[in-house]
């Protein structure tokens, strides 16, 4: 026998000893469910998205029920544009009777309190498909861009969003951002600032869902290289100079050491986003039965949460929170349940 004074496998001995010291919590209230939307009736599958569709009209408003009925109550809208609307400037991007705008208003008639975000980019709008407006020497400009991305956020506002979120990366967006809505009386607007997001091969199935790849090009000039950690708490001091609310990092799983050290480096709460291709992984794996799905998305996501992140977008919001939900009544029967389990 060993003299051990310590052994901590005393304190992982059965489910209640367990219990009494988990250090991290999942729960529906944790997600934001990412949404693809296009102009049309019809629900389309996304292929390399399995169980991801972008919604039509109804289709919407069911996933957002069923959500809500889940305990989901956060959504980030991404529209997919038909190509004649798209162009070089992305002026779609600030049209008032646009997809997102009309979406958020046909919401926000439904469901008062549902938190709905934004994304502000210029991508799905570009007939480039980059995030800003591309240069006739085929660069992305900066400030040219963060106009087009004020009108845009103003008009998200208009509509009702709650939170807009900035995914761009271009300088300076986030304080042009908030006096713009200032300026135009929204200043319980929020932002969520993208604030490291990286230059990620993760994206791949999330462009395939929008039609929204760059058309030439990579976008290696505005998102940061996945080499670089320091880099992302220098665009944290800008953006909390700049009025930010919340910082996210994207993707999520891959970088959970920048989750950590944004975490430790602001007093502001940290967002995570469990990217496309992070989704993708998990289904394709678990279609083959070489891994199981529900242990493997729900430690994913304990996983974003230990590293630091208070919030969380993933496509697996709703399956989760049904998946947590199924839990704690088992764990936690209501009165009106069997006591005789
Ligand atoms: C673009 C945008 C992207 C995502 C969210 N907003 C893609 C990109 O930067 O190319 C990716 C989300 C995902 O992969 O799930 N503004």
């Amino acid at each position: 026998m060993l003299d051990l004074a310590q052994r901590p496998r005393r304190n992982r001995k059965n489910a209640v000893v367990r219990a009494f010291h988990r250090e991290t919590w999942l729960a529906p209230q944790h997600f934001v469910y990412p949404l693809f939307i296009h102009d049309g009736s019809t629900d389309v599958p996304i292929a390399s998205m399995p169980g991801c569709s972008r919604l039509g009209h109804d289709g919407l408003l069911r996933e957002v029920a069923a959500a809500l009925d889940e305990g989901v109550r956060s959504i980030v809208l991404f529209p997919a544009i038909a190509e004649d609307l798209k162009s070089k400037r992305g002026d779609e991007a600030f049209n008032p009777e646009g997809l997102v705008p009309k979406t958020i208003r046909r919401l926000k008639v439904e469901w008062p309190e549902l938190v709905v975000v934004t994304d502000v980019a210029l991508d799905p709008y570009s007939s480039d498909g980059h995030d800003g407006i591309v240069g006739p020497d085929g660069r992305v400009l900066n400030d040219e861009t963060v106009e087009v991305l004020c009108r845009q956020a103003v008009a998200q506002a208009e509509a009702g969003a709650d939170i807009v979120a900035p995914s761009d990366m271009m300088d300076g967006r986030v304080g042009a951002l908030r006096r713009a809505l200032d300026h135009a009386g929204h200043t319980d607007v929020s932002i969520l600032s993208y604030t490291a997001k990286y230059a990620s091969g993760f994206y791949g199935p999330f462009r395939d869902a929008l039609d929204s790849a760059p058309r030439f090009g990579d976008k290696k000039t505005y998102q940061m290289d996945p080499a670089n950690a320091r880099e992302a708490l220098r665009e944290l001091a800008l953006d909390e100079a700049e009025g930010a609310d919340l910082v996210m990092v994207k993707p999520a799983g891959p970088y959970l050491d920048v989750i950590r050290a944004l975490r430790e480096a602001t007093t502001l709460p940290v967002a995570a986003y469990q990217v496309s291709g992070e989704y993708a992984m998990l289904k394709a794996a678990a279609a083959h039965g070489w891994l199981d799905e529900r242990r493997t998305v729900t430690e994913s996501l304990v996983a974003i949460r230990r590293a630091g992140a208070d919030v969380i977008f993933t496509y697996f919001a709703r399956q989760a929170a049904r998946w947590l939900n199924e839990e704690a009544g088992r764990r936690h029967p209501t009165s009106g349940g069997s006591s005789s389990r």
